[in-house]
């Protein structure tokens, strides 16, 4: 057995990039170990003499490594120091809190302190003082302050790992020089690396860790217009470090990435590849589906001739058979595939429908590997047993939680697809895709998910261990355990409620919120659980159609409804409300879209046509919502599915059929009705949209009110106002500077214009029509304001300007005011996309106040809206964050002002809503969780829609 090896001077043959030089560092390590048990030497097998080379030793153990399987080191759990670990970093006692552990299945939850040093946890339950030596350096964080509720859930602990994030690759701001999520240089390359492109400045690695996001997987890109397929990612911590560069983010690198290659010590460490199928890879390539998973199979059928010829190397170098053996096969291209075939590689893949998921499947299943986690996967739960079919069983979805409807890939994604997967035995996975989902609010995925069903313990889990599961890293992250990794997130709410802010944040021991004192917690009604309400039969309608179940409301009644149980009615002057809360549970009786009757309303009795139990519920203001492209596109993708953009007069010519330099879209003409992200919203409580042109260039046009419920246009009260506002937009970057953008603005207000675009701006120059310009950038803010001024002064009259986007505006906020300008701001956890937006007002905790708060109290008119039209439907939500977010300083009036009488006043749409729309919530008001929507109380449309 053991054969004398030749002198033996290096075992480096010629250099050879991967391969060689690791296994000379094993070899070496190797050499003089009595249990080297291979059959080396001069051997004569078959009869033949055999000339060991004399690198055997070298090749040996690259052959031995070859099968060597993924493992956590033996005692890790033991360690007391991370590898992470910043020197000088000070232990922390965090005292008395509640925390919820990640264990028994994500039930347990226990009341006790934690213990963090040397980056990782060395406590968690009671611990004394006494415990710790006299001269131990460490800080003592209490938990306790207002965040009890005896007996019941007060404050939990998690951090949040991101499955799904192109944080440092999509890098924010977005800039020419720094966009590196995707390669234009092929279908299928598996040799692509992340790391390669991750930018240790984005913007954003402050912002998603003041959320709470501790880990994210960083994958290479699928979802650009140029783009490439496939590449490795990698999972790093998203705190700064003080070796500041990129390698140092990583999370156990795998040892091919730090120049070992093979660890003699340390068995070998997990990678991450990133597939994708279906629209992006077919669309980019101008291929078919069927072009994408061959030149994966293709892929996969070079990765396994590598490794089948690696073997037989092997084999037959360990069985001594030395002669014309050669070198040993391996291929930089293919061998992260080979990586795959051999099991240690966790393939994550962005795949969306039934047909993209079956191909996955059998690819998976012809050559033996696993996919850890299917991503987007908006049908995974429409074939759960096509999952089940996967080899080595089935993989996770990787969800949004209400993001869909893109393309025609996310169609049919449901709000319900996380508890129907869980429902089937699945795992679930909320994901970001930074920056398409900002991943500081990751957790409110989560939250969503809960709402829709899933159950609490898995919506936590889904942010947390369930990741940490699927990266292969549960032993150091995604639950709170000693010897984990010391990343933990002291939240000021219980987590599944909106909106859970971060009080501290811990990365490997390091707090990463620099403020002196810990915030308080909030209210102690927020610090439960939430109940949320029943959505069985829809989730049951969302598997039964296929993804599109039917979303017109059952019943419209235009007789009398009465509604049993109601808590809290809104009561309306003009487009103005207020709430009357019943002292007790009273009844609403409801005529042709009007309230007539609160109290007993006995006269009533007999006469109502419909009766709805309320359940403590309310009849709330209906919202508005503006900035979204919702009622011109249905899947903004599908060039038949859309309006289309307006044309661009700065870029043009215009034809003159349409009017030449001065065509001016009107949005009405464009409108379809009846969409789906039009009737959720809809069924979410949002009644009227105010959308304007789509369009790329400096004129938008002519936006249109319409009602979110009606079928058809010519429906009474469909249209609720034919013209609303006049639309432009400042866009920086675009082939048109900002100063000739706002000079062609100049000529067009002093009433130098042509054609309609002429007349319009006129009108609007004596205040005749609301000028809603999209701007972010403080300056080019400023320059809008001194063009006000301007023309003003020039023509005598008054502009009614509104900013609409806005994210710098807080920095102007007294000029704006002084100017008598409104705001909408239509994203209201704002993110710096653009460089013009890098100055925004993060919130809590970053900032106390936000954006809205900053100048409603500088008495600017602020309205809300939402960019993202599958978004709308999330009004109340985003209203409810500013509300609890206010502590107070804000009323429910003042908040609910801002997607009503706010936007109504803005848009000069105070008659067209003066009937007061209302939403009929059951089980609480509008801002509750436990609260749904069941149904609208249309005076514009004299009528009650049941949903
Ligand atoms: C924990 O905090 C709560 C609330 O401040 C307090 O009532 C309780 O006594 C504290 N428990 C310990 C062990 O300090
Ligand atoms: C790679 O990382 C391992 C584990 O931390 C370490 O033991 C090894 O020395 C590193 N290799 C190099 C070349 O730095
Ligand atoms: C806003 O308006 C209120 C009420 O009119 C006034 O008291 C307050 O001083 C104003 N705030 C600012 C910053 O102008």
């Amino acid at each position: 057995m053991d054969a004398k090896l030749p002198p033996y001077t290096t075992a480096r043959a010629a250099p050879r990039p991967q391969f060689a030089r690791l296994a000379a560092l094993v070899a070496l390590a190797l050499i003089g170990s009595a249990s080297f048990l291979f059959n080396v030497g001069s051997s004569a097998a078959g009869g033949t003499a055999h000339t060991v080379p004399i690198n055997a030793q070298a090749i040996l153990a690259t052959c031995a490594a070859l099968h060597a399987p993924v493992e956590v080191p033996r005692n890790f759990a033991a360690r007391d120091r991370s590898d992470r670990f910043e020197e000088g970093t000070k232990a922390t006692l965090i005292k008395n809190a509640t925390i919820w552990t990640g264990n028994d299945d994500g039930k347990e939850i226990i009341r006790g302190d934690i213990l963090l040093d040397g980056g990782v946890i060395r406590h968690v339950g009671k611990f004394s003082r006494s415990l710790l030596p006299e001269s131990a350096v460490f800080n003592v964080v209490d938990a306790k302050g207002g965040w009890v509720t005896p007996g019941q859930v007060i404050g939990l602990k998690l951090a949040i790992v991101d499955l799904h994030s192109h944080i440092g690759v999509g890098s924010s701001p977005h800039l020419n020089g720094a966009s590196d999520t995707n390669s234009r240089h092929g279908i299928t390359q598996p040799w692509l690396r992340a790391l390669d492109g991750l930018n240790t400045h984005d913007a954003s690695f402050e912002l998603s860790i003041s959320g709470g996001v501790t880990s994210s997987l960083i994958l290479p890109g699928s979802a650009n217009a140029i783009g490439k397929w496939r590449g490795q990612g990698f999972p790093i911590k998203l705190r700064a470090t003080k070796e500041r560069s990129p390698f140092s983010k990583l999370i156990e690198p795998a040892f091919t990435f730090n120049g070992s290659g093979i660890e003699p010590v340390y068995p070998p460490r997990w990678r991450y590849l990133k597939q994708a199928c279906g629209e992006n890879p077919s669309r980019v390539y101008s291929g078919t589906r069927m072009d994408n998973i061959y030149s994966m199979r293709a892929a996969y059928n070079e990765a396994r001739k590598v490794k089948e010829k690696q073997d037989e190397y092997c084999l037959n170098a360990q069985a001594g058979q030395w002669n014309d053996l050669g070198e040993f096969p391996e291929s930089l291209q293919w061998e992260a595939l080979v990586e795959v075939l051999r099991g240690r590689v966790k393939v994550n893949n962005h795949c969306y429908e039934a047909v993209d998921l079956d191909g996955i499947v059998r690819l998976a299943n012809e050559f033996h590997f696993h996919i850890e986690a299917f991503h987007h996967a908006h049908e995974t739960y429409l074939v759960p047993d096509l999952l089940k079919k996967m080899y080595g069983g089935p993989p996770a979805s990787a969800l949004f939680a209400t993001h869909a409807r893109y393309k025609r890939e996310a169609y049919r994604g449901s709000e319900f697809a996380p508890k129907i997967l869980h429902d089937n035995g699945l795992r679930v996975v909320m994901k970001s895709d930074h920056p398409v989902l900002d991943s500081r609010f990751l957790l409110f995925e989560a939250q969503q998910a809960h709402f829709y069903g899933l159950p609490w313990n898995v919506a936590l889990a889904s942010v947390t261990t369930t990741p940490a599961d699927l990266l292969g890293l549960s032993h150091r992250i995604g639950s709170i355990r000693k010897g984990h990794d010391a990343d933990i997130v002291l939240w000021d709410t219980h987590p599944l409620v909106l909106p859970a802010t971060p009080r501290q944040v811990f990365i490997d021991g390091i707090p990463q919120l620099k403020h002196d004192k810990l915030p308080e917690s909030k209210p102690a009604e927020l610090q439960n659980l939430p109940k949320t309400p029943d959505f069985e039969e829809e989730a049951k309608a969302a598997v039964e159609y296929e993804g599109l179940p039917p979303l017109t409301p059952k019943k419209s009644v235009k007789g009398a409804v009465l509604f049993t149980n109601v808590a809290t009615v809104w009561n309306h002057e003009g487009a103005e409300f207020t709430a009357q809360s019943l002292s007790r549970p009273s009844n609403v009786v409801v005529r042709a879209g009007k309230v007539e009757c609160v109290g007993a309303c006995a006269q009533f009795a007999g006469q109502a046509e419909e009766t709805v139990d309320l359940a403590g519920g309310a009849l709330a203001p209906s919202l508005i919502t503006y900035g979204s492209t919702v009622g011109l596109q249905e899947i903004p993708a599908e060039s038949t599915m859309s309006d289309g953009s307006a044309p661009d007069a700065l870029r043009g010519p215009i034809p003159d059929i349409v009017g030449g330099d001065g065509t001016l879209i009107r949005a009405v003409d464009g409108l379809q009705f009846a969409g789906r992200d039009a009737l959720i919203a809809y069924l979410s409580g949002v009644s009227t949209a105010v959308t304007a042109p789509v369009h790329s260039g400096l004129i938008g046009g002519l936006s249109v009110a319409f009602s979110l419920g009606a079928p058809y246009k010519l429906a009474k009260g469909a249209v609720q106002k034919r013209v609303v506002a006049l639309h432009a937009s400042i866009n920086k970057g675009s082939a048109v500077s900002i100063s000739t953008q706002i000079s062609a603005l100049r000529r067009l207000l002093l009433g130098n214009g042509p054609g309609d675009a002429g007349k319009y701006f006129k009108l609007a120059s004596g205040g005749g029509i609301p000028l809603v310009v999209d701007v972010h950038g403080a300056d080019e803010i400023a320059t809008l304001l001194e063009l006000k001024a301007e023309v003003e002064k020039a023509l005598d009259g008054k502009i009614k300007l509104v900013l609409a986007g806005a994210t710098e505006a807080h920095l102007v906020a007294p000029e704006i005011a002084a100017a008598d300008v409104g705001v909408f701001i239509t994203r209201t956890r704002p993110f710096p996309s653009q460089w013009s937006q890098r100055r925004l007002l993060p919130g809590q905790p970053l900032s106390d106040r936000n954006a809205v708060e900053v100048l409603l109290a500088h008495n600017v008119t602020v309205a809300v809206g939402e960019g993202d039209k599958a978004l709308t439907r999330n009004a109340r939500f985003d209203l409810g964050w500013i509300y609890h977010e206010s502590a107070g300083r804000l009323s429910k009036k003042d908040v609910i002002a801002l997607a009503t009488s706010n936007a109504a006043s803005l848009l000069g749409l105070e008659d067209a809503l003066s009937t007061g729309d209302m939403v009929v919530y059951r089980g609480g008001d509008i801002f509750e969780l436990s609260a749904k929507a069941v149904g609208t109380v249309s005076g514009n449309r004299g009528l009650v829609d049941i949903f």
